[in-house]
């Protein structure tokens, strides 16, 4: 397995000791099976030429510009690769799609691949393999996932060829009856509709959660009961401030536009509609914030615990912490931010030089708390749990604040010890209630 990629120092960091992503297990796989069977490089022509199969795995994120900025797919990279591809083939390949892509898409780069490729009689397979791992499991998701997807051209038998030399592949550590065989277009449709069915999940439950406040029913309870329903079941049940990440809003948005593209306006409305709630969720908290420190949080330090997107990874993309953070910076808050995997200059590129003005990046929470009027937590870090609570009630500003956007900490403590606590989704704090007149 060569892995390729243009970028030399990226490629230099795979090669070294400090992997240029923190993935739990990531590490150990690496080391074991480098310069054995599995080499970083940056000679794309030469992997080229030598692979009989290609997994393309480059970016396909929502296009900023042009026809439909903001929510379709720009497959400029996947484009650009298989252009690669066809220059430089001499043999047979299957290509496989990796990267997430819309639907029926393996068509136009069939296209791609079969009118620049100079080499007479090379023949490309398109296969697409959607990927369903997520990131802080991706290891065990791999080892052992709980299916693995592959579509070809079933119809013919080229593809059936093409397909079971990737089922074999798999079948090295998958058993087979979890290796599934779909039609090209069901696979890719496959991958947006997992995406966007768990981001609605999501935010179903994150609706509940605000109805929840308002009549005194605890979400937890209310996920653990429907969770119980095996036709429910218990997983992505967790309200919490927002989901983030690389794929949800770009997935369902990618699907949403191709839904309008075929005509089909009321399709895309309710995919839309599963961002617009993930958003209201992320307003919904800060105007918490605000209304209960009394209206007000200019010049207030406010200590943000966690900036990925979820525990177990650095990934800050798409993160419901930006959101929170800006919106709280417009209230004229001052930021304290504290993340065990998340470096200063992430937060930089993601918040801006303006809003950096008002966040310090501190590299033990001990110093983000001391002084602070309020603790928000964005992120699910198991560490959070762990922290003295007493010992940081005693060094923060009184009334101490804690507004636990992931629902991780144990809230009957946190108030037994003097905190004003706000949990999502939870029977709201009496000083909270007459703090917003509520
Ligand atoms: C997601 C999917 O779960 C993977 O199957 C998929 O392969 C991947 O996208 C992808 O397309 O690459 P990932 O984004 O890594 O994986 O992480 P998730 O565990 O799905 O979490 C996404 C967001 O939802 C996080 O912000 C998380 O905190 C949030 N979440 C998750 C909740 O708010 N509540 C839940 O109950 C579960």
């Amino acid at each position: 397995m060569t892995v390729v990629d243009l970028n030399q120092q990226r490629i230099d960091a795979w090669n070294s000791d400090n992997l240029p992503i923190y993935e739990p297990g990531l590490d150990e796989v690496v080391k074991a099976c480098r310069g054995k069977n599995l080499f970083f490089s940056t000679d794309c022509e030469a992997a080229i030429r030598a692979a009989q199969c290609i997994f393309v795995s480059v970016n396909t994120p929502t296009k900023k510009t042009g026809l439909g900025k903001g929510k379709a797919a720009d497959l400029t990279y996947w484009e650009s690769a298989a252009r690669n591809i066809a220059a430089w083939s001499t043999s047979d390949k299957i290509i496989v799609e990796k990267s997430t892509v819309p639907v029926r898409t393996a068509e136009a780069i069939e296209k791609v691949l079969l009118r620049n490729c100079p080499a007479p009689g090379v023949h490309f397979d398109i296969l697409s393999n959607p990927e369903f791992l997520a990131e802080g499991t991706a290891i065990d998701d791999l080892t052992a996932p709980d299916r693995v997807l592959i579509g070809g051209k079933i119809e013919n038998d080229r593809g059936t060829a093409a397909c079971a030399a990737l089922v074999d592949v798999y079948a090295n550590w998958v058993p087979r009856e979890r290796i599934l065989t779909a039609n090209l277009w069901s696979a890719e449709l496959s991958k947006l509709t997992a995406n966007a069915m768990l981001a609605q999940r999501i935010s179903s439950i994150n609706a509940i959660s605000a109805l929840c406040e308002c009549t005194g029913a605890d979400v937890s309870q209310v996920s653990f009961a429907i969770g119980k329903d095996s036709r429910i079941g218990p997983k992505f049940l967790n309200a919490s401030v927002g989901f983030g990440g690389s794929c949800f809003q770009k997935d369902i948005l990618n699907l949403a536009y191709i839904c309008e593209c075929h005509g089909l306006q009321e399709v895309a409305d309710y995919w839309y509609s599963v961002v617009g709630m993930n958003d209201y969720q992320k307003t919904r908290f800060v105007r918490r914030v605000v209304s209960a420190m009394f209206n007000t949080i200019r010049n207030k330090k406010i200590a943000m615990l966690g900036f990925a997107f979820k525990k177990d990874t650095g990934d800050t993309r798409e993160t419901p912490a930006i959101d929170v953070a800006a919106g709280m910076i417009e209230d004229g808050a001052k930021i304290a931010l504290y993340d065990p995997q998340v470096p200063e200059e992430q937060v930089r590129m993601d918040m801006g030089e303006e809003a950096m003005k008002s966040i310090t990046c501190y590299k033990n929470p001990t110093d983000a708390l001391q002084d602070a009027h309020a603790v928000t937590i964005m992120t699910e870090w198991d560490e959070f749990k762990t922290y003295d609570w007493k010992e940081i009630y005693q060094v923060m500003h009184k009334p101490a604040f804690v507004f636990d956007g992931r629902n991780i900490l144990d809230h009957a403590h946190l108030s037994e010890i003097g905190f004003i606590v706000y949990a999502l989704g939870k029977p709201i704090d009496p000083f909270l209630k007459s703090a917003e007149g509520a």
